[in-house]
């Protein structure tokens, strides 16, 4: 799949308010990850398909002096991202895809990804990129909603028009270590608002029903957390 086609489904995508969207529906899971990443003062954070750039600008605010840059494939969002954005934080945006990160070796302390990660046409080389521009000790902190074994995401790629990775916890632990990460685990992230009432429940693509909403709930997202051996002294 091209990268084209997917910065025009995320143009869309942004035009048509879901941006603000994912903010709403991702952000206990980011917060709960915040909450535990410990991120020092003057960290370089990288933020992989930003989106409108909601968690960028949390990265940026969560520890004095830290620098978050977020990148995204679709100049829609990156557009949106930089309107909602402020000169009191150090974030900024840019349009660049996860397989070519235009930044030089080791720059960032933390690479972070909200749900994105999965629509890399080339995960291996996008993994490899990530490992690239990490410092010796950095960390990758890589969320995703969509992975095998999660109920009712096998339908995801269809239902979104594009083509995803959709690969399993041990697949994507292996994709790390492939790539060159020295230490990698991971666990699950369940939003703590829940799956809502029923009552309140519209059918979608994703969702025909609510128990389909509730099993997938209930799953959690995947948080791959994989750092880079530190270095030799
Ligand atoms: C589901 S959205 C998540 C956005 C944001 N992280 C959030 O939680 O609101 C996935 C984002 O990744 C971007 N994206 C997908 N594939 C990409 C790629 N190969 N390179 C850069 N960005 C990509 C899309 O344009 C989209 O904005």
């Amino acid at each position: 799949m091209s990268h084209e086609r997917i910065a025009s489904t995320f143009d869309e995508w942004a035009k048509s308010g879901r941006g603000e969207n994912m903010e709403y529906g991702h952000g206990d899971v980011v917060a709960q990850a915040l909450e535990q990443l410990d991120i020092r003062a003057g960290s370089q954070v990288l933020d992989l398909g930003c989106g409108i750039g909601w968690a960028t600008r949390l990265l940026a605010g969560s520890a004095p002096g830290v620098q978050a840059i977020g990148i995204d494939v679709s100049p829609s969002m990156v557009a949106e991202a930089e309107k909602l954005s402020s000169l009191r934080i150090r974030a900024r945006y840019e349009v660049g895809s996860f397989e070519k990160l235009d930044f030089k070796d080791g720059k960032f302390e933390l690479v972070f990804s909200m749900e994105a990660l999965y629509y890399a046409p080339d995960l291996a080389k996008a993994l490899s990129e990530i490992a690239r521009v990490l410092k010796p000790g950095g960390r990758a902190e890589v969320i995703v909603d969509c992975y095998a074994g999660r109920p009712t995401t096998a339908d995801w790629p269809e239902a979104v028009g594009l083509s995803l990775q959709v690969l399993s916890e041990k697949e994507w632990r292996a994709a790390f270590t492939a790539a060159g990460f020295a230490e990698v685990d991971s666990e699950r992230l369940i939003d703590r608002r829940g799956a809502g009432k029923e009552a309140d429940f519209t059918p979608g693509s994703c969702f025909g029903e609510f128990k389909a909403y509730q099993d997938y709930h209930d799953a959690g997202s995947l948080w791959i957390r994989a750092s880079m051996a530190p270095a030799a002294s």
